[in-house]
């Protein structure tokens, strides 16, 4: 077998080992396991904290270790983004209410494997506007893995995602997008979720990335907020996102962070 431990493309990207697939794959499925037991957390009068304080046991319980608590000052172990936050938001004391929707990203490390994966969730019932919008993400997501082949570039991905978003008269976000990871938690490249096709790296098997897209109802633009961390959109539009963790195989990907449960979009059980 090859060996192409420390091996960085030109541009920074690491190549992994075969073996390296399984490190992964057991990262993602425990984040995924974790998600699949938020969903029947999330109900109206359900207090994000309270989200996130079961995640922080489910994580200890698995025998891993959360990938934000102590990350650049972050002490939470999910981010819950609710309605109009795009990314980063933080659990506290808010309140849920029907019809709120949230995305909840857990990144967890396993045996110093990286699994990072989010998902929608809704509180009492979905309104047909957000359902369309985390529909069209959720496709969104799975045009852009769809891409992952070797040969391709990262700009196929970003292409697929933008060019199906837009056609629904929706936007991408721009000022966040996926990362390489693996025996860490952000690394190169960037993963655009916008771009044109031909651009970009060539991905080649071996590398690992998340692909994340967030987008809103109306236009792409955010702001973070006071506290440093909640991105919102700028015209206080909803907005959605989903996450993978994905490993370029020889024929195309494997995605470490598939729904143990199948329970991946909310609408699903
Ligand atoms: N999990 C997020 C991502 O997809 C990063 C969260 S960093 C935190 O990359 F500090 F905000 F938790
Ligand atoms: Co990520
Ligand atoms: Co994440």
């Amino acid at each position: 077998m090859d060996d192409f431990k420390g091996r960085l493309t030109k541009d920074g990207i690491r190549i992994h080992n075969p073996e390296d697939f399984a490190g992964m794959h057991r990262a993602g499925q425990v984040a995924a396991r974790i998600l699949d037991a938020v969903a029947p957390l999330v109900f109206p009068g359900q207090t994000t904290e309270a989200i996130d304080a079961a995640i922080e046991r489910m994580v200890t319980e698995a025998g891993a270790t959360s990938a934000t608590i102590g990350y650049r000052g972050y002490q939470h172990a999910s981010c819950i983004s609710v309605n109009h936050v795009v990314c980063h938001g933080i659990p506290g004391p808010k309140v849920l209410k029907d019809g709120d929707i949230l995305n909840v990203d857990v990144t967890v490390i396993v045996d110093g494997w990286f699994g990072d994966t989010s998902r929608m969730y809704v509180a009492g019932k979905l309104g047909r506007k957000a359902e369309r919008l985390i529909e069209v993400t959720h496709d969104a997501l799975f045009k852009g893995i769809e891409a992952v082949r070797p040969g391709n570039t990262f700009g196929d991905i970003g292409c697929a995602i933008q060019s199906f978003v837009e056609a629904q008269r929706m936007s991408v976000v721009r000022d966040f997008c996926g990362h390489g990871l693996g025996q860490v938690f952000h690394a190169p490249p960037n993963v655009l979720h916008y771009g044109r096709a031909g651009t970009g790296p060539v991905l080649e098997e071996g590398m690992f990335f998340t692909i994340e897209p967030m987008v809103n109802l109306g236009r792409p633009e955010t702001k973070v907020l006071a506290d440093d961390w909640t991105a919102v959109t700028r015209d206080k539009s909803l907005s959605a996102q989903f996450e993978h963790s994905v490993g370029v195989t020889a024929t195309g990907c494997e995605i470490f962070t598939l729904s143990p449960a199948g329970k991946f979009h909310p609408t699903w059980d």
